[in-house]
């Protein structure tokens, strides 16, 4: 089976210092797109960058934290000041909290809409 090429193409991936962003990043890596990743943890994403430049792909990384509106234009502006266009967006960033309307608290309700929701504004 024919694999999709990436070559060329411009690809930023939030959530990409851990788990399906990470992965997503490094198989955009084999496929040969050019990448930005982007979460909070940047000790992680320079782990998910070493992997993606093992085949040949070095990624532009942004720390940034998606709860922050500041942050989001922060990621897009410096995605597109280094390379100059965007093809593809893979918004894997998210949070899982597990409650109720009793247990659940105001601020917990922002965060999830913000990080879940509201950040994929960009
Ligand atoms: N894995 C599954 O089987 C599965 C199934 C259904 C749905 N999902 C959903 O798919 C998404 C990704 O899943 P996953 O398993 O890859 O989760 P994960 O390993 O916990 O990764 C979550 C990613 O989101 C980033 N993130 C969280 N809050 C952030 C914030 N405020 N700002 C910027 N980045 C933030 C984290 O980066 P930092 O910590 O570096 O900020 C991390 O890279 C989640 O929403 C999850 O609920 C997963």
């Amino acid at each position: 089976m024919d694999l999709i090429n990436l070559s060329g193409k411009v690809a930023l991936i939030s959530g990409a210092s851990s788990g399906i962003g990470a992965g997503t990043a490094v198989l955009f890596s084999k496929l040969g797109a050019k990448l930005a990743i982007t979460g909070r943890k940047e000790d992680n994403l320079k782990k998910t960058a070493d992997e993606c430049e093992k085949n040949g792909s070095k990624p532009l990384i942004v720390v940034a934290d998606l709860s922050k509106e500041d942050d989001v234009k922060t990621i897009m502006e410096k995605t597109i000041s280094h390379f100059g266009k965007l093809n593809i967006l893979v918004n894997c960033a998210g949070i899982l909290a597990y409650g109720n309307i009793e247990t659940t608290s105001l601020e917990q309700f922002d965060e999830i809409f913000n990080v879940n929701l509201r950040s994929l504004e960009f």
